[in-house]
């Protein structure tokens, strides 16, 4: 526990397994209370929350669909009396499932899905906690990217699409809301393990991508956790706007 967030409140959308289950535990190892937001499986919020106090730290999970602006809303007003304060760090980081698709396969419904998790769900979730960070003139927006903006691969524009509208909305809310005491950053993970890949045969593949990193090997979620809780801190209070790439050097500038 390093106490650099020390009694901050602290959302992380999806944070119940994958890599936001690091960044929540990243997040609470470095003070704040964190809430392991979910949407269908409440048995790995559980043992997030669990594992995350047997590290010393302080969490609880809460189920919502994010994509569902009045669940949003109701989430928001769980967290206030739940914790008798407002979210100082909101980490927009859920994700539902990430098909390829070619153009002539893909449809508006098949963008749509992608859209409503990457610019829609934070949309609702910036304008749910701004009313308390612009109160308190402070507050952390943190959007969880991805390399894929530089990176572009063919039959997956449905998600590289937005992923790329996440960083023009931090750039943008970054602009809007410096003179609130309020900064929007992104991060832009590479290519890293977390549950769902397991079971699926991925050794071609990495080794494929692990000769593209400059580093020599894929990351670790909690690579991820440590550049969102650097953001959340006060040691990222003159950085906004910006996206932090967290690839081993994949990609170089978003
Ligand atoms: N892993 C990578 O290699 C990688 C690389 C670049 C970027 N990213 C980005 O990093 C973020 C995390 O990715 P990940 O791989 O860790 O994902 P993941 O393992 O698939 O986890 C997804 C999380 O989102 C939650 N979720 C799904 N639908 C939801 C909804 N409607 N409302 C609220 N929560 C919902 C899930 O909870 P339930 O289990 O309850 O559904 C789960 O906690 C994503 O934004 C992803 O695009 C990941």
């Amino acid at each position: 526990m390093n106490g650099k967030l020390d009694g901050k409140i602290a959302l992380v959308t999806g944070g119940s397994r994958g890599l936001g289950k690091w960044i929540s535990y990243a997040l609470a190892q470095a003070g704040a209370k964190v809430v392991v937001n979910y949407a269908n499986q409440q048995s790995f919020a559980d043992e997030t929350v669990k594992w995350i106090a047997s590290e010393g730290g302080e969490a609880i999970a809460m189920q919502a669909d994010i994509r569902d602006e009045a669940k949003v809303i109701g989430l928001i007003q769980s967290i206030e009396e739940y914790y008798g304060g407002q979210v100082d760090i909101l980490v927009n980081n859920a994700t539902g499932p990430q098909p390829r698709y070619s153009i002539e396969e893909s449809n508006w419904e098949i963008y749509l899905e992608q859209l409503d998790f990457h610019v829609k769900a934070p949309l609702y979730l910036t304008k749910a906690v701004l009313p308390g960070m612009k109160k308190k003139k402070q507050g952390r927006i943190i959007n969880i990217s991805s390399e894929v903006v530089q990176l572009a691969p063919p039959n997956f524009s449905n998600y590289v699409i937005g992923k790329t509208a996440m960083i023009g909305m931090t750039r943008s809310w970054a602009n809007e809301l410096g003179s609130n005491g309020i900064t929007v950053n992104a991060v832009a993970p590479g290519f890293i393990l977390v549950e769902r890949h397991e079971g699926q045969d991925l050794e071609a593949r990495i080794a494929d991508y692990v000769k593209r990193v400059p580093l020599g090997h894929q990351g670790e979620p909690l690579d991820v956790g440590n550049a969102v809780a650097y953001l959340a801190s006060e040691d990222a209070k003159f950085v906004t706007g910006q996206c932090l790439n967290v690839s081993g050097g994949v990609v170089f500038d978003v």
